[in-house]
Parts: structure tokens; sequence; C-alpha cells
């Protein structure tokens, strides 16, 4: 809409790569070495997304997903949640099927790459080669005179990793991405689980709109209020934005990585939807059976 009130958002960041190539330690670093003072002490919960403060104030989401696997399932219902990926490939080993997989399932979304060639900090470690792989698969990097923007970090010292940073956050520049933060919240469910304690809890991304605690929310077959907000320092948030990801109580059941989420009025209009698209699930889940 283009009279909608457009405001700038953070840039929602997925790493992809192959197993063992650096994935969580490059988020652990990033996550770390952001933690505002104060705050190092708190147990920090795995929710599945996080969004980082650079020091100059500028922020990032990433989602913390296993693999792939939670991309490819987001995208396969049509969830389109990351803006840029960083494909990640270590420097002592070699461009592996997986780091094609990622390459090519970025490629098909349409979301800009921006490859971090990691573990240089290692003897063994050979950037050049990696780079000549990539651009065996047409992917060149600059300086190698192609378009795709690299880096050479360490996830384990943290060398290169803000350059990588800045050059996620240039990739995202060029996006101009918006988001209408006055409106319900509309967005995507990152992963859900059954806690004892709490009940059902989903981690969601807001797209656009805010959400708020005492929302009525609708996500894929499940509904409810919000009952409770909590981001991944485990600290409870009365709203969320567009671009941030928050762990939400109140669901009456456990939406799939990918399933969409919106607001509405009352809680009997929400039921009404949900069931019917539970009935319909089961159905089709019947008729998946029957074959
Ligand atoms: P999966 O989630 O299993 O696919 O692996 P991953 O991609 O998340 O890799 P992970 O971060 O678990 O790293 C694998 C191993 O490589 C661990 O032992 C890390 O400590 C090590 N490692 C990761 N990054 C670096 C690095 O920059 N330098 C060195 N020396 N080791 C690293
Ligand atoms: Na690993
Ligand atoms: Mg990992």
């Amino acid at each position: 809409d283009k009279d909608e009130d457009l405001l700038v958002r953070p840039p929602i960041i997925t790493v992809m790569g192959h197993v063992d190539h650096g994935k969580t330690s490059l988020l652990d670093y990033v996550r770390k070495a952001n933690v505002i003072a104060g705050e190092a002490g708190g147990i920090t919960q795995h929710i599945g997304a996080y969004n980082v403060t650079l020091e100059d104030g500028r922020k990032i989401t990433f989602l913390d997903t296993p693999g792939h696997e939670a991309f490819t399932a987001m995208r396969a219902r049509g969830a389109q949640v990351t803006d840029v990926a960083i494909i990640i490939v270590a420097a002592d080993d070699n461009v592996m099927p997986q780091t094609i997989e990622a390459i090519n399932h970025a490629a098909a979304a349409g979301v800009p790459i921006v490859f971090a060639i990691n573990k240089v900090d290692r003897d063994a470690a050979d950037p050049e080669r990696i780079k000549s792989e990539l651009a065996n698969l047409n992917y060149m990097v600059e300086d190698w005179g192609g378009k795709y923007q690299s880096q050479e970090i360490s996830a384990k010292t943290g060398l290169g990793v803000s350059e990588l940073l800045d050059k996620v956050l240039l990739e995202s520049e060029m996006l101009d991405l918006k988001a209408n933060p006055d409106k319900r919240a509309i967005g995507s469910v990152v992963e859900s689980s059954l806690d004892r304690g709490r009940g059902y809890t989903s981690t969601v991304l807001v797209e656009s709109g805010t959400l708020h605690v005492g929302d009525v929310i609708l996500a894929g077959p499940y509904h409810g209020h919000v009952k409770a907000m909590f981001n991944e320092r485990n600290q409870q948030v009365k709203s969320v934005g567009p671009s941030e990801p928050v762990l939400v109580l109140g669901l009456n059941g456990a939406p799939q990585a990918g399933d969409k989420f919106n607001c509405l009025d009352s809680e009997r209009e929400a039921r009404q939807i949900a069931n019917k698209r539970e009935q319909l699930q089961r159905e089709q889940g019947l008729r998946t059976q029957k074959h």
C-alpha cells in the first residue's frame, strides 16, 4: 500500500553452508560480541532467531536455524523471510555439496548472497582456492572481478567478522527494506515447541505491524491470545515491531516453521479460521494416507 507509513526495518539474515563449516560459531561470535554490558550474565535461551545492535546503532536480525532445512521448509510454505544469505565455506576444506545446495536455495529464492570464507586462522586455510571453486560455479567474488561480496573471516578469533557484517548491511541497504509498524502484526513462524511449564511456545518473526501482548493471534491451524512474549535474553517484552523475533506464549498448538501468522479482532473469528484450517489439514492427511 503506497499510502502506508513505511519505516526502515533491520535486515533478516540466514547463515547457510556445509556441515562443520562454522555456521553456529559465526552466530555465537556475533551474539557474544554484541551482548550489551550488564546483560552479559544473563542466560540466553535458544529461540531460533535473535537480533543484534551494532556499535553504530544499526540492527541485524539473524535466523538461527539448525541448517537450511528450516530455510527450505519456510520457502516451501511461501514464507520468504530472509533478506540476505551468508554462505559460509571453510577455507581449510572445499566448496561442498551442501554449500552448492545452500547457494541454489538462496538463488532460487532471489536472496542476495554474501560469501564468508571461514577458518582463515588455520594453517591449512586457502581462501584463494575457495574463490576459484566458487568461480568455477559461476559465482565470481568481487576481488576476482565478480559481483559477489566475500569476506575472509575466523569465527573463532572474530577476524573479519565486523567487515562481513558491513558487507551484509551494504547488501541489505540496496534492498531498501521497509515496513509499516503501525498496524496489526503479520509474520512467520520460525519454530515451535511444547514447554512443560509454559505450554506451546512459538518463535515468530514480525514482518510488518506490531505484535502486542493481548493480541488475538492466528498461526497456521492454531490460535490464542498472546499471553506473554520473551526475547532471546529471556526478557519479557510487551510489543515487537518489524524484523523483530520473539517467543510467543498463548497459542493452542505448535505451528510449523514457515506458517504465517496474523492478528484478528476476535478470538471467535480466529477459532473459526483455525478450525477450518485444521479440518483441511486433517482431510489432506487422510487423503495422503489412503494413497
Ligand atoms: P553444523 O551445525 O554441524 O552443520 O556445523 P556448523 O556449520 O555450525 O559448524 P560449527 O560452528 O559447529 O563449527 C564446526 C567446528 O569448526 C567446531 O569445532 C568449531 O570450533 C570449528 N570452527 C568454526 N569456525 C572456526 C574458525 O574460524 N576457526 C577454527 N580454527 N575453527 C573453527
Ligand atoms: Na558442527
Ligand atoms: Mg551448527
